[in-house]
């Protein structure tokens, strides 16, 4: 196949920030995508349903000329989190979602729920009213190593909440181990998972082998080759529980490229290039509409998108650098890189 024709897709886990970094980020995804799920982890968070349309207002003035463009926004889930919002959510015509993050899991994580346990009367809301509960699933604690927190967070704290609340609609976010896959595979079809460009073309080797590379450092963390195939295989299965977030997350050059260097891949330029290159090395590009455009708008309940995009087989360089911010750079996952497919 030379050339596949798809209905335009969306991406349901994106990093936009806040200020100045809307002016790249923005247009980035809104060439890309024809709805995002923005995440909330801003300093300070967007912790209700009033912030998140706020949010959403500021991110609107970005929009280029002549390009629809969708933001879906989520709360951040906080010890705080009053049950009271999740009805406000369900009303809401621009929220969809509430985003958890265990406290110091990862950027901006700080104000997360400390122990799950603590904010059950806001989970049974979540529940009754069907309102999706997006995870960030790694454990936190010190001495659980990094390569094992996804794993402990599917034993430890995942099964038993499954268990408590059967009916819960979740998405385990940027899924990174044959075990997060497998586990959303045992669940109901309320329970699915999406899955970033990086895990499925890059493992730890192309992170750690020949010299540290920062710019694939992303949390949950690129895994070993084995989890990287599982996550390929359920990706292009066709089967509707796994769809694409990008987990595109932008941070400068210096910050990425420093002793303590940040977490996270910018992606969104070309996203549903390299997504369509992953596809294609599976043999798989028949099962590309259905991860990119079908399956996470029927999940959210949300219409399909109506108009298609195209892609070609031709080779493209991504860019070393785009600008960002005043005076600062940000480096595209894959920089330099030469990718063999190309929206027109
Ligand atoms: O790598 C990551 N970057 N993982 C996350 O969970 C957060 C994100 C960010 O916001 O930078
Ligand atoms: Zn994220």
């Amino acid at each position: 196949m030379n050339s596949i024709t798809i209905l335009q897709p969306d991406d349901w886990h994106a990093h936009l920030r806040d200020g100045a970094a809307l002016k790249r980020t923005v247009p980035d995804l809104a060439r890309q995508f024809a709805r995002a799920i923005c995440m909330p982890n801003l300093v300070p968070p967007v912790k209700t349903v009033a912030e998140a349309e706020a949010y959403r207002a500021r991110i609107m003035q970005h929009v280029p000329e002549g390009i629809a463009f969708d933001p879906r926004m989520v709360l951040y889930f906080t010890d705080q989190t009053s049950p009271d919002e999740v009805a406000k959510i369900k009303a809401s015509e621009f929220v969809n979602a509430i985003k958890l993050y265990p406290a110091g899991a990862t950027t901006n994580s700080d104000n997360g729920v400390s122990d799950i346990s603590k904010v059950y009367a806001v989970i049974e809301q979540l529940e009754e009213h069907q309102v999706p509960l997006l995870l960030h699933g790694e454990v936190t604690h010190q001495h659980v190593d990094i390569f094992d927190r996804e794993k402990r967070f599917l034993d430890e704290v995942l099964a038993p909440l499954l268990q408590r609340f059967p009916k819960l609609k979740m998405v385990l976010e940027h899924i990174t181990t044959a075990d997060a896959a497998e586990f959303v595979l045992a669940q109901n079809e309320r329970v699915a998972a999406t899955i970033t460009p990086q895990h499925l073309l890059f493992n730890r080797n192309h992170m750690l082998v020949g010299g540290v590379k920062p710019h694939f450092y992303c949390l949950p963390i690129l895994k070993r080759q084995s989890h990287q195939e599982k996550l390929i295989e359920v990706a292009t299965s066709g089967n509707p529980k796994f769809f694409l977030g990008t987990d595109s997350a932008p941070h400068s050059k210096n910050a990425k490229e420093n002793a303590c260097g940040c977490a996270g891949c910018y992606s969104a330029p070309m996203a549903i290039e390299l997504y369509a290159q992953a596809f294609d090395q599976a043999g798989k590009l028949d099962r590309l509409e259905g991860f990119a455009s079908h399956f996470g708008a029927d999940f959210y309940g949300l219409p399909r998108n109506t108009q298609t995009i195209t892609l070609v087989k031709e080779d493209q360089q991504i860019p070393d650098a785009y600008d960002y911010l005043e005076n600062e750079s940000i480096i595209p996952l894959y920089a330099g890189q030469t990718i063999h497919w190309r929206k027109v």
